[in-house]
């Protein structure tokens, strides 16, 4: 029996391009999944299909990562979480630079992508230190390395989950010797709703996110991925 079938992994943002496919892969892992988005019908509709094609171990949740009501109703029904996969985000600043980006969108980016994420994390942190297991997989961006520059054209963007990159590192911190592992990946550009014209499917870039919730005990922990599955510097 596949060890991880009786754990429940969370998506948020499953309704999205990469998300949906994120969670078709986290069910083919053998995880209970649940499937969080913004509307309750989108969740429910998500559910509906994966469980289709999977089985009965998909559920839908209602979570809105800027929201905290949202967050403790949903995991107050969904009960233990032991990966949380960190999805949800938005892009406001493309085309705009540093100079003249419009902050109110920059907050935008920042509330979902950064806050969003870490509030999502200290949620389930609690289980899963109980638990003495978790996975957090932050999916962030290329965009977001130092190494490669940090690119200037998507300003907020960029900003937003160079910052997640940072809660990555001192949340692996905080949580060393717990038994959860916090990383992060690039999952490359992805053909989605907000990169239209990318190469890569979301299903290949789910495989590289995915492969974070599957971590052996003795694996990576404050890490930066890239899409082929190396770490990178950040
Ligand atoms: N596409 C790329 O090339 C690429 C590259 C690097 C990283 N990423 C990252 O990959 C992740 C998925 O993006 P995608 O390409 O699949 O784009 P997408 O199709 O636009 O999906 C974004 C998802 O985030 C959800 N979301 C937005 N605001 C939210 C909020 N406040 N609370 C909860 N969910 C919220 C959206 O829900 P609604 O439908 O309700 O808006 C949607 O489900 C994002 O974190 C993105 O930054 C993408």
């Amino acid at each position: 029996m596949n060890p991880d079938s009786a754990r429940t992994a969370l998506v948020t943002g499953a309704n999205g391009d990469l998300g949906m496919p994120l969670a078709a892969r986290l069910c083919e892992e053998g995880f209970g999944v649940v499937v969080a988005a913004r509307a309750k019908d989108t969740a429910a509709a998500v559910a509906d299909e994966l469980t289709a094609r999977y089985g009965g171990s998909v559920r839908p949740a209602v979570i809105d990562v800027t929201d905290p009501g949202t967050i403790e109703a949903a995991l107050a029904a969904i009960g233990p979480v032991h990966v949380l996969v960190n999805n949800a985000g938005v892009l406001l600043t493309p085309g705009r630079r540093p100079s003249d980006a419009d902050l109110a969108l920059v907050e935008r980016e920042l509330a979902v992508n950064t806050l969003g994420a870490w509030r999502m994390a200290q949620a389930v942190l609690p289980g899963m230190f109980r638990r003495g297991w978790g996975r957090i997989v932050n999916v962030s961006s290329g965009t977001a390395s130092f190494t490669y520059g940090l690119f200037p054209g998507t300003p907020g963007y960029t900003v937003s989950k160079a910052a997640l990159n940072a809660i990555t590192v001192i949340l692996a911190r905080d949580t060393e010797g717990t038994g959860v592992l916090v990383n992060a990946v690039n999952p490359g550009r992805v053909r989605s709703r907000m990169c239209p014209d990318a190469q890569r499917t979301p299903q290949d870039a789910a495989r590289s996110v995915v492969a974070l919730a599957t971590l052996a005990d003795d694996g990576p922990t404050g890490a930066f991925f890239r899409p082929d599955g190396e770490i990178m510097t950040w």
